[in-house]
């Protein structure tokens, strides 16, 4: 009794340095204890504009009624009943996505986070390539990318930094970066569009130096969420469905971070009209509850045959409610074309206020998935790391939770909620402007 008595006077913090395995990264020092569309509150009773949706999560806002009552319902009906049986919410969902997603994918397969649906669709691609006669031995990815924390996708996963001692569980054989589509940084004297060209023209270099048949698969988030959001040049993204189209190389579209209408369409592939052969879900799609999925074209998918794929909880009905919920919601409250006017709104304060705030190195974005990159001085581009840093602190004083990304965390990533104001963008950015002025200020 006395242990239990004492954990209870312990504040969540206490608690979490005693029995959590300390590997997260970070932490803000806030307990949340309620959050409710786009706002959050914490356990001092504290409310916070949220500007990150639980890393891209909550895209339908913090606990939407709709989304809530689906996953009541469902509970008083089953929680889980295995793979091993048909599941109504299951299937329904299924046919949900197939409806919305880019007409290549046709079949769905259900796991349970971002990086099971990466890991699950390279599969399903080194699969289709051997039942073709090829080696798939070869899988490349980018080199800012993120693709997950498992063995495989930490290989994918092109940034060292989160692969520092870990060795052999980051080195899964047979995995090869080619270079991002990064303009602003890697640009030099190039137009945008010739740069994208030649970030193509470089991974086709790559794929050419391996046997014909050994490459498996190309996997490419369309915009990189965890690199900084860089969204490529327009050229990038088409040259590169068509470099693999050429050599018969499955194209997987990461969009578990891109997906659910967080960059101003249902997919961020649309935006270049591309049809991936894969693409994978998860984040958004649940609206809070843990689903991932990855869709194939329905030549790919049949590589799969009976019993070469399982998740005991993938698929699990509560959180395909949730999700067929969360489909409902985008399309109702039509969160796309929202995402995409909110979204160029934000963008063009944000220009403005950058053109007086010479810490902000590039303003970058579509939709409401928008980087500011902040650098000490525009002609060098050193990173801001510690200013960053600071100006997150200062914005969870004033009320404002935001992220941090790229592999020098030297840019802030305003990710919303879709259902966020304009007002609320207008606080949040008077907010950003008041703490960078506080850095110098170009002359006027
Ligand atoms: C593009 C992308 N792929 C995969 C993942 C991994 O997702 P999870 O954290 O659900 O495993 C992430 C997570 O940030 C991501 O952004």
């Amino acid at each position: 009794m006395l242990t239990s008595e004492n954990e209870r006077e312990s504040t969540v913090f206490d608690l979490d340095e005693k029995y959590m395995i300390q590997c997260l990264p970070k932490r803000d020092h806030i307990a949340i204890s309620k959050a409710q569309g786009t706002k959050i509150i914490d356990s001092q009773g504290k409310e916070y504009l949220d500007l990150f949706s639980g890393i891209s999560v909550t895209n339908v806002g913090h606990c939407h009624p709709k989304v809530v009552a689906a996953i009541k319902n469902q509970i008083e009906l089953y929680m889980h009943i295995s793979n091993h049986y048909y599941n109504n919410a299951m299937a329904t969902l299924a046919k949900q996505l197939v409806t919305v997603a880019p007409q290549s994918l046709s079949k769905v397969f259900f796991v349970n986070s971002g990086a099971e649906a990466v890991d699950g669709a390279v599969k399903l691609a080194k699969k289709y390539a051997t039942v073709n006669g090829r080696k798939g031995n070869t899988l490349v990815s980018l080199e800012s990318s993120f693709h997950g924390r498992l063995s495989l996708t930490l290989t994918l996963t092109g940034q060292k930094n989160f692969k520092y001692k870990f060795d052999n569980y980051a080195t899964y054989p047979g995995i090869v970066h080619a270079p991002t589509p990064y303009y602003y940084r890697d640009g030099g004297d190039l137009p945008e569009d010739e740069f994208g060209k030649k970030c193509a023209e470089d991974l086709a270099h790559l794929l050419d130096n391996y046997a014909p048949g050994d490459i498996a698969t190309v996997i490419i988030e369309p915009i990189l969420g965890e690199a900084g959001i860089i969204v490529p040049p327009d050229s990038y993204l088409p040259a590169v469905q068509k470099i693999c189209k050429e050599r018969e190389i499955t194209f997987i579209a990461d969009e578990v971070q891109t997906g659910i209408a967080r960059t101003g369409k249902m997919f961020a592939c649309e935006h270049w009209s591309i049809k991936p052969d894969i693409m994978t879900l998860a984040k958004a799609l649940g609206g809070g509850l843990p689903i991932g999925a990855f869709l194939a074209s329905e030549d790919v998918a049949a590589a799969f045959v009976e019993g070469d794929h399982f998740s005991t909880f993938g698929g699990n009905p509560v959180c395909c409610a949730a999700a067929s919920a969360v489909l409902d919601v985008v399309k109702e409250e039509r969160l796309a074309e929202r995402a995409e006017n909110t979204g160029a709104y934000l963008m063009k304060r944000l220009g403005e206020m950058s053109e007086k705030r010479e810490l902000v190195g590039e303003v970058r974005g579509k939709g409401l998935m928008v980087g500011l990159e902040l650098v000490r001085n525009r002609r060098s581009k050193e990173p801001a790391t510690g200013e960053t840093s600071k100006i997150k602190q200062g914005l969870i004083k004033d009320g404002f939770l935001i992220g941090v990304g790229g592999p020098n965390k030297n840019v802030l990533r305003i990710q919303p909620p879709l259902v966020i104001s304009k007002a609320e963008v207008d606080s949040a950015v008077d907010a950003l402007d008041r703490l960078l002025g506080s850095y110098a200020t170009l002359e006027q």
